[in-house]
């Protein structure tokens, strides 16, 4: 009889640091509370057969099949490269256990892959690293499902858990945890609109970013100086991209600054105006996003800002812990659509 092998893997939530992590920068993310579980039994045959809470009938899948855009795929995925890292040689039965919101911009498609290659390294016996499982997991999304995202999602569900931030070098691979402040809830309000990573807007600008890169011969946007980027003869919109990603990388090291110094206050500001560039230069916002942001800084966040690929899916705002539950209430009587997900702080 096969050995039953289970992982498990948080969402995360990005506190600042948007479309920095597929061109040399920083992003600063947290592990949530909510997460998934996979059990994972070997079989002999070529099978995937995955059962989801999520979903009423389970998915009957092959190894060798191709990407076709359901909701099985990141396991098809996770499985077949379980299958060329000689972690497993064949097909799977798998049952996941899921309270992360698919479609919300919080790793749920990462979190699920990266759960599924851990488990796989737990049957082998493999002495794979968490950040060797990261960089597998995005490979999956890059290679096999055709979503061009960066190492940002799979490094914080491989390797952070919640009460603290993650400041990673996507260039180096180098990362620092730092404790959330134990004063304020960082909160996770889905927006009401769902968003997917493969409707082709992230790759449009995912495209705006490389043509920056091709005009000033660097992989790294985020490290070009401003004063270059505006100076130059770029076409108006990839500038306005790259002007982003440099802004916002230098955001990054502010927010870890302020969050070394207990300057909530400057960790706010910072996030506000994250929100303002995603907005204005990087145009990946929405006007009900804009308008739940705005709301929640009127209301009382310190801070509050878009968080993920964007074009839908969840705002993450800062709001003091004895303020929350008014503050909430308000947001969400003004925003019937919107819903809370999930709160982390430091201890
Ligand atoms: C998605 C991608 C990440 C990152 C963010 C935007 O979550 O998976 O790699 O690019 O969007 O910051």
């Amino acid at each position: 009889m096969n050995d039953v092998v289970s992982a498990s893997a948080p969402g995360r939530v990005n506190l600042i640091g948007e479309h920095t992590d597929y061109n040399g920068g920083m992003v600063l993310p947290a592990a949530l509370n909510i997460g998934l579980e996979v059990s994972l039994i070997p079989r002999s045959d070529s099978a995937v057969a995955v059962s989801s809470d999520g979903y009423d009938a389970p998915a009957i899948r092959d190894v060798a099949d191709d990407a076709v855009g359901g909701w099985s795929d990141p396991c098809v995925g996770a499985i077949r490269e379980a299958n060329r890292l000689g972690l497993l040689d064949a097909g799977v039965t798998l049952d996941l256990v899921s309270s992360i919101p698919a479609g919300s911009g919080l790793s749920s498609s990462a979190a699920l892959i990266v759960a599924i290659l851990k488990a796989a390294r737990t049957y082998a016996g493999a002495d794979l690293t968490d950040i060797d499982i990261a960089i597998a997991a995005r490979r999956v999304e890059n290679d096999y499902m055709g979503v061009p995202c960066g190492i940002m999602d799979q490094m914080t569900v491989a390797l952070a858990s919640p009460g603290s931030a993650m400041a990673l070098d996507t260039k180096r691979m180098e990362y620092a945890l730092i404790p959330l402040p134990a004063s304020h809830d960082m909160v996770v309000l889905h927006s009401g609109i769902t968003r997917k990573l493969t409707d082709g807007r992230y790759a449009a600008r995912k495209q705006e970013c490389d043509a920056a890169k091709r005009f000033f011969g660097t992989e790294d946007l985020c490290l070009i100086e401003e004063e270059t980027v505006r100076g130059s003869d770029l076409a108006d919109v990839p500038k306005r991209r790259a002007l982003h990603c440099v802004s916002e990388n230098a955001r990054v090291h502010s927010a870890i600054a302020a969050l070394d110094a207990g300057d909530i206050g400057e960790f706010g500001a910072v996030m506000n105006e994250s929100h303002a560039s995603m907005r204005d230069l990087f145009e990946m916002s929405l006007p009900a996003i804009d308008a739940l942001v705005n709301d929640a800084v009127q209301i009382g966040a310190v801070g509050a800002r878009l968080t993920g690929g964007g074009f839908g899916g969840c705002i993450v705002a800062c709001i003091a812990k004895e303020e929350r539950e008014g503050w909430l209430g308000e947001v969400l009587s003004r925003h019937p659509d919107a819903r809370f997900i999930d709160a982390v702080s430091g201890a």
